[in-house]
């Protein structure tokens, strides 16, 4: 992977075509996935949208049908000079029709690489923290430059919304999926002293018996949506639905507030 370097040195801010190698006579473009933040616009980076706009290509995951989330998160920031691909993903938790949406993707995105143009690809959050960037970037990283921009995780974003940090002094956090088993997501949970408990959908009664079982109910706190327009939080004990979207998840410190 290339590091991503400094205006200065001919960086993110110099044309694809000073910053690649020459192959095969060829200027290759550079895959540049950019983090652009949970939910609200503001919450992109400087350098995310730096490398946005220089972009020619604009790759974002959206979902079976209707719109991007991702694209929609950056809508207010784009001028229309991008070419797009959209990457539709299957609304399955099977492993292969996603795989198939991402080597196709690949295959995409390699076609404008090879014509030397940038492609920038959109990441919800930031894209290494279980970011289907991942995806992409294990596909295209021994062929192509790659660059990576980090962005505001909702992980982080989620304690910012409900004023309680996540950890402190030498607490051990951990970001534990909801989609693990119950033996799995208790013996996780038993082992740290907080957590972020994400893709909650449709686990919330396994998490919630596991958390209750711990003792931890009065503990956990329940965000959706945080820093979207339809934003919600409480206390996980008074949020009683059967499931929750997927843009959810839990917070839990076992000393109920981590600077206590
Ligand atoms: C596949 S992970 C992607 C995480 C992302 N790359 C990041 O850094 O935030 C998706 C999970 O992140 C959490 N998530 C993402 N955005 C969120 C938001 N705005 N509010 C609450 N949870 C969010 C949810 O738990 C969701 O199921």
């Amino acid at each position: 992977m290339k590091p991503i370097d400094t205006p200065d040195d001919q960086g993110l801010d110099a044309p694809a075509s000073a910053r690649q190698p020459a192959i095969g006579g060829a200027q290759r473009g550079t895959l540049i996935g950019i983090g652009i933040g949970p939910g609200d616009p503001d919450l992109i980076t400087l350098k995310a949208l730096k490398v946005l706009n220089a972009a020619p290509v604009l790759a974002y995951p959206a979902p079976d049908t209707g719109a991007s989330l991702a694209r929609a998160i950056v809508a207010p920031h784009l001028d229309g000079h991008h070419t797009e691909i959209c990457i539709r993903m299957p609304m399955v938790t099977a492993r292969f029709p996603a795989q198939e949406v991402y080597d196709w993707a690949a295959e995409e995105i390699a076609v404008h690489l090879d014509a030397g143009r940038d492609v920038v690809c959109l990441c919800e959050g930031d894209p290494f923290v279980y970011g289907s960037f991942s995806f992409l970037f294990a596909r295209l990283v021994d062929r192509y430059p790659v660059e990576v921009v980090p962005g505001v995780s909702s992980i982080t974003a989620c304690a910012a919304v409900l004023g309680a940090p996540l950890a402190t002094r030498n607490d051990v956090f951990s970001i534990v999926p909801g989609t693990l088993d119950m033996a799995a997501l208790e013996a996780q949970l038993e082992r740290v002293d907080a957590a972020a408990i994400i893709k909650v959908g449709r686990h919330l009664a396994k998490i919630r018996a596991v958390l209750t079982k711990l003792e931890l109910m009065t503990n956990a706190r329940y965000i959706e949506r945080a820093t979207m327009p339809a934003q919600n939080s409480m206390p996980l004990a008074e949020f009683v639905a059967e499931s929750a979207p997927y843009f959810s998840m839990i917070l839990v410190h076992k000393r109920g507030l981590a600077w206590n």
